[in-house]
């Protein structure tokens, strides 16, 4: 079973027992691809830099000296740390972001959003041989343009087409909230698109839940099984895996 997995920045790090669930299921068989975000370690390089950027519905604007930063820290930073500690459990991991082999194509949103891409097609073929041979693949959300310029892309985004375009029977957001929240804070069980534009319009389903959920459904359309769950409660991908959790389960789009 092939089951793209988005480590969120925010679940990185303490304590994580995901990246240990992630080893288990590729020794059992199981075909893992870890998208990962790094949204705050982001932030802290920008401020430390003192690049400004602002945020446009989820997504950060991005300038060039952000964008250095940017993948800097995901391509370098994030993405190594997480191969180191995949290996270190005893996995299989190959570091790659979307520019290796032009996986991810993107072209620029808008001027407003500067070096932010737009995913135009996902190119799979180095997925394929890394899976064949037992290697967990680990994507850092960095697209190329015209074949040639590196984008910032939001790494939800990157989670929902890569799992849509390989035909992944999951795909599971690993986040550090138990799911989609109500207007009373309640979970939702199955986020459905209208419930989602009502929760939007109302401006409870925001920030960084938008990309999410939107990835979310464009797998869904594909046929894929989508979860958003809370990846720092101890072994909640296993549990998931095992049918004895499910936080919110995207379904439609
Ligand atoms: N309706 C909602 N229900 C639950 N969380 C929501 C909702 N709307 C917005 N959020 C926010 O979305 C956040 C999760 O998205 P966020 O982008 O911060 O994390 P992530 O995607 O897991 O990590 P990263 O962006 O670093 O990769 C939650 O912590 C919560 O504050
Ligand atoms: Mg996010």
């Amino acid at each position: 079973m092939t089951i793209v997995i988005k480590i969120g920045g925010s679940t990185l790090g303490d304590n994580d027992t995901s990246l240990q669930d992630i080893v288990h299921l590729a020794e059992a068989g199981q075909r893992p691809i870890v998208v990962h975000g790094g949204g705050a370690m982001i932030t802290d390089w920008l401020t430390k830099l003192n690049i400004t950027t602002n945020f446009v519905n989820g997504l950060r604007s991005t300038n060039p000296d952000a964008l250095e930063v940017v993948i800097a820290i995901l391509r370098g930073v994030v993405n190594t740390t997480l191969v180191t500690q995949l290996t270190q459990l005893g996995g299989r991991a190959v570091g790659i972001s979307g520019v290796d082999n032009s996986l991810i194509q993107a072209e620029q949103y808008n001027s407003d959003l500067g070096l932010v891409g737009k995913i135009t097609k996902i190119n799979n073929d180095l997925l394929i041989p890394l899976l064949d041979n037992n290697i967990i693949p680990v994507i850092a959300p960095i697209g190329i343009e015209s074949l040639s310029q590196p984008l910032n892309i939001n790494a939800d985004t990157v989670a929902g087409e890569i799992a849509a375009s390989i035909n992944a029977e999951k795909l599971v957001f690993l986040t550090d909230v138990d799911g989609i929240m109500d207007d009373s804070g309640a979970l939702v069980p199955t986020l459905t698109v209208q419930t989602s534009n009502a929760l939007k319009e109302a401006g409870i389903l925001k920030g960084g839940m938008i990309p999410k959920v939107d990835a979310g459904f464009t797998a869904s359309k594909a046929g894929t099984f989508v979860h958003i769950i809370n990846g720092t409660l101890a072994y909640s991908l296993q549990q998931l895996m095992d049918g004895n959790l499910s936080g919110t389960t995207i379904k439609g789009g």
